[in-house]
């Protein structure tokens, strides 16, 4: 999967992208992380990406011009990819839509920044993505949050085939079962008896008890 990035701040993407999981996946080549800086599409001289909002109002808008071209740029790469506005106004991540967007072929992100963006944006993005019901000062975390809820599940990124299918979420409401690792007593606490047991029914079954608490 080709994953491009247009943001002001690529800075912001390398210590997240290039560490763990994420960068194992690229040296795996299972994906590709590609950032398009938004300033290099801005306008004139100064490469003005922002401006005051018609109307009135606090704060600065990310124009539109550079962000269809930032687009269109991104597209000539990769004409099939989906394109992603992250957004607090988005539909909220969920792990059934990190699902589905780990099994496109690419994707484009757009991280907003200052106030908003102008709204004509809207009209050549396929989805706008929110991770909550809260305000960051841009896309950035956003973004870096939805790449790592998605390429985690792309087959081949994390270890154990079926790791991604047991956890917590994965059918869109089962919380995962508390799980151990020695040693057996610490600080006064036991492993649950069952664990020890060896009797993998029993196992299953505890597992299964746990995840309706
Ligand atoms: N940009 C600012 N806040 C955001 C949020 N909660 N989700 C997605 N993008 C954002």
């Amino acid at each position: 999967m080709k994953i491009q990035v247009i943001t002001l701040f690529p800075e912001m993407f390398k210590p997240v992208l290039e560490t763990s999981m994420l960068f194992k996946a690229k040296d795996k080549k299972l994906v590709e992380y590609l950032y398009i800086n938004l300033r290099d599409f801005g306008l004139g001289n100064r490469k003005t990406v922002d401006d005051t909002p018609y109307g009135g109002g606090d704060g600065m808008l990310l124009k539109p011009e550079p962000l269809f071209a930032a687009v269109e740029y991104a597209k000539e790469q990769d004409s099939k990819a989906k394109v992603i506005l992250m957004t607090p106004r988005g539909k909220t991540l969920t792990q059934a839509m990190s699902k589905k967007l780990s099994k496109e072929k690419d994707l484009i992100i757009i991280c907003g920044r200052y106030e908003g963006y102008d709204e004509r944006i809207a009209s050549i993005v396929d989805e706008q993505v929110s991770i909550g019901e809260y305000v960051l000062t841009g896309g950035e975390l956003p973004a870096m949050i939805l790449i790592d809820s998605v390429v985690r599940l792309i087959p081949g990124v994390l270890g154990g085939e079926n790791s991604a299918e047991i956890e917590s979420f994965s059918d869109g409401k089962t919380k995962e079962f508390p799980q151990y690792t020695r040693p057996e007593k610490f600080k006064g606490m036991k492993v649950p008896e069952v664990l020890l047991s060896g009797n993998h029914g029993e196992i299953a079954k505890w597992r299964k008890n746990q995840q309706k608490n």
